[in-house]
C-alpha cells in the first residue's frame, strides 16, 4: 500500500528550539507508528540537527534547494553531494519562491533536476500555475510545459521515483486553498500526461499537492484518487496543526 507522502516546507522559519521540540514531539507522536511516509524540509543550517533528532524513526528530511554546480568557487552555495553526504533524501526543484524570488530559470530548474537523480536522491519537481495564467485558463499548459521540460530534455524514465508536486502560485501562503476537486482535475491531467509516455511510471509517480493546506481541507484532498500526498508550509510550523493533519491519515 502507498501512503501519502506528507513534507513539512519550514521555508525560513524557525530556530535551533523550534527545531528540536517539533521534532522531539513527532518522533515522540510517531513512535509506535511505523507505517507513514512524512519528511522535513528544515532551512539549511538546520538540515543536520533534524537527521540527528529524527535518527532511529521513518521520518526522513528533504533540503528546499540545492546549487547548479557540483562543487568549486560558489560562496555561499550547498551542493548535491553534501546534501547525499549528511542523509538527505528528497530535494524541492522549482518551488515557485525560488522562480520568483530568485529567478531560477528553466534550465537551473533541469540542471538541478539532473544533479539529483544523478546522486539517487528524490527530485521534487514543484509546478504550477500563476493567478494570472489561471484566469487565462493555461493551467494545464503550464504544467504541461513545466513536466515537458524534463521530458523532452531527459525522457520519461528520469520521472521513474521522483515526485511531482502541483503548487498553484495564487494558492501558496494564503487564506484559501484551491479547491479540491479542481486539484484532482489537475492531478489527474499530471498523470495522464506522463501516461502517455509511460503507463507504469504514471501510476507509480507521487503527485503531491501544496497550496495553504491544513488540517480543515486535508482530509478531502487526501481523499482524492490522484492527490498522494500534502506539502504543507504555514500550517507545519505548528506541531499541533501538524499532527492533527497526521492524524487524518489514520482515518
Ligand atoms: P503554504 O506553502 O502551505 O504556506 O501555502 C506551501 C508551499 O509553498 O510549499
Amino acid at each position: 500500500m502507498k501512503f501519502p507522502l506528507i513534507i513539512a516546507n519550514w521555508k525560513l522559519n524557525g530556530n535551533k528550539y523550534f527545531v528540536n521540540v517539533f521534532l522531539k514531539k513527532l518522533c515522540y507522536k510517531l513512535n509506535k507508528k511505523k507505517l507513514y511516509n512524512i519528511a522535513i524540509a528544515p532551512p539549511l543550517v538546520y538540515l543536520h540537527t533534524s537527521i540527528k533528532e529524527i535518527k532511529n524513526t521513518n521520518i526522513t528530511i528533504c533540503a528546499q534547494n540545492v546549487d547548479v554546480n557540483l562543487s568549486g568557487a560558489f560562496t555561499g552555495d550547498v551542493s548535491i553531494s553534501m546534501l547525499k553526504d549528511i542523509g538527505v533524501k528528497y530535494v524541492l526543484i522549482g518551488h515557485s519562491e525560488r522562480r520568483i524570488y530568485h529567478n531560477e530559470t528553466d534550465f537551473e530548474i533541469l540542471k538541478k533536476f539532473i544533479n539529483v537523480k544523478k546522486n539517487n536522491l528524490i527530485p521534487i519537481l514543484c509546478i504550477g500555475e500563476t493567478l494570472e495564467e489561471k484566469k487565462k485558463n493555461k493551467t494545464k499548459e503550464i504544467c504541461f510545459n513545466q513536466i515537458n521540460l524534463i521530458i523532452k530534455n531527459l525522457g520519461i524514465k528520469v520521472f521513474k521515483n521522483c515526485v511531482i508536486a502541483y503548487e498553484p502560485v495564487w494558492a501558496i501562503g494564503n487564506k484559501v486553498s484551491a479547491n479540491f476537486k479542481d486539484v484532482q482535475k489537475i492531478h489527474k491531467f499530471i498523470r495522464s500526461t506522463i501516461s502517455l509516455y509511460d503507463k507504469k511510471i504514471s501510476k507509480q509517480i507521487i503527485i503531491q499537492y501544496g497550496g495553504s493546506v491544513n488540517y480543515k481541507n486535508a482530509k478531502e484532498l487526501l481523499m482524492q484518487q490522484d492527490i498522494d500526498g500534502l506539502l504543507i508550509g504555514n500550517s507545519s510550523l505548528n506541531i499541533n496543526n501538524f499532527l492533527k493533519i497526521i492524524k487524518i491519515l489514520k482515518n
